[in-house]
C-alpha cells in the first residue's frame, strides 16, 4: 500500500473534485459539503463515464452520462441500477493536506 499526497483541501471546491492518474487507473477525489474527502475510481460502472464530471449530492455523485448515482463511501450504485466502483481510503492532516491510500 502507498499513501499519496493529492493536494490541499483548499485546492478543491466544495462539491468539486480533482483527479489523479496512476499507471493503470484514474482516481476522482471529491470534497463534500461537510469538508470530508472521498476517493473512488473515476470510471462509472455503467459505460465508463467520468464520475469527476458528475454532480455531488450528499455523499453520492451523479454520473454525467446517464445519471446513475454512485455512493462515494461504499462505491455502490444506488438502486434500481447495479454496480460498484473501487473506493480508496482518504485522510486530511492538520495542515489540510489530503492523502489517499492506494
Ligand atoms: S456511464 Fe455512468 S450512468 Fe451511464
Amino acid at each position: 500500500m502507498a499513501k499519496l499526497l493529492v493536494g490541499q483541501l483548499s485546492d478543491i471546491d466544495i462539491k468539486g473534485s480533482r483527479t489523479i492518474r496512476l499507471d493503470h487507473i484514474e482516481i476522482a477525489v471529491f470534497r463534500l459539503s461537510d469538508d470530508s474527502v472521498l476517493a473512488v475510481e473515476n470510471r462509472c460502472p455503467h459505460k465508463g463515464g467520468q464520475l469527476s464530471e458528475g454532480m455531488v449530492c450528499g455523499s453520492a455523485v451523479h454520473c454525467p452520462l446517464h445519471d446513475w448515482k454512485v455512493d462515494l463511501r461504499s462505491g455502490r450504485v444506488h438502486e434500481p441500477d447495479d454496480g460498484c466502483v473501487t473506493t480508496f481510503p482518504t485522510e486530511i492532516d492538520q495542515s489540510g493536506s489530503i492523502y489517499i491510500t492506494i
